[in-house]
């Protein structure tokens, strides 16, 4: 069943918009409404990135548009056409291994129940690619906008941190 199914009786019309997902186009055709999260959970399948609050609060939802973390559920789809979308997909080596920060979220036990992993995942990734993941200020800082109800953020803080000390290192 579709997803959307439920969110509204109405009628819509569609549109045709491409999007570049994870370095993939995509034709699809969507109500203007639906949000990107909608889009890539229900039309791609991928359902990595998670839906929470569906507001903007909770972070689960985070991909990259053009290399910045955003929250999908307040974007619509068809703003995000011409972009560069990367979803938690896009972390894991095209074999399935894992991401030097995956590695570390699963070494310092990172996550519990995981409904906000890929959010946190996102902006971890983003944090260490900018080189804004300087010490626990600054992580702390940059992981404001995600919410944890299991790990009490510190190990998550280490893995990120602990993935900066690798690359500093090599
Ligand atoms: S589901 Fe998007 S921020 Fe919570
Ligand atoms: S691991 Fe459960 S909400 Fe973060």
């Amino acid at each position: 069943m579709n997803a959307h199914a439920g969110k509204s009786t109405a009628a819509s019309h569609t549109i045709a918009i491409t999007l570049e997902v994870n370095g993939r186009q995509h034709a699809l055709t969507v109500e203007p409404r639906y949000t990107l999260a909608d889009v890539l959970r229900d039309e791609l399948g991928l359902t990595g990135l998670h839906l929470g609050c569906e507001q903007g609060v909770c972070g689960a939802c985070t991909v990259h548009i053009d290399g910045q973390a955003a929250v999908s559920c307040l974007v619509l789809a068809v703003e995000a056409q011409g972009a560069d979308i990367r979803t938690v997909e896009s972390l894991a080596a095209p074999g399935g291994a894992l991401s030097p920060l995956q590695q570390a979220f699963l070494d310092h036990g990172a996550f519990q129940c995981g409904f906000c992993t890929p959010g946190f995942l996102m902006v971890g990734q983003q944090l260490i690619d900018q080189g804004l993941a300087r010490d626990r200020d600054t992580v702390r800082a940059g992981l404001s906008g995600n919410i944890c109800r299991c790990t009490g953020y510190e190990p998550i803080i280490d893995a990120i941190l602990s993935v900066t000390k690798m690359e500093r290192a090599a």
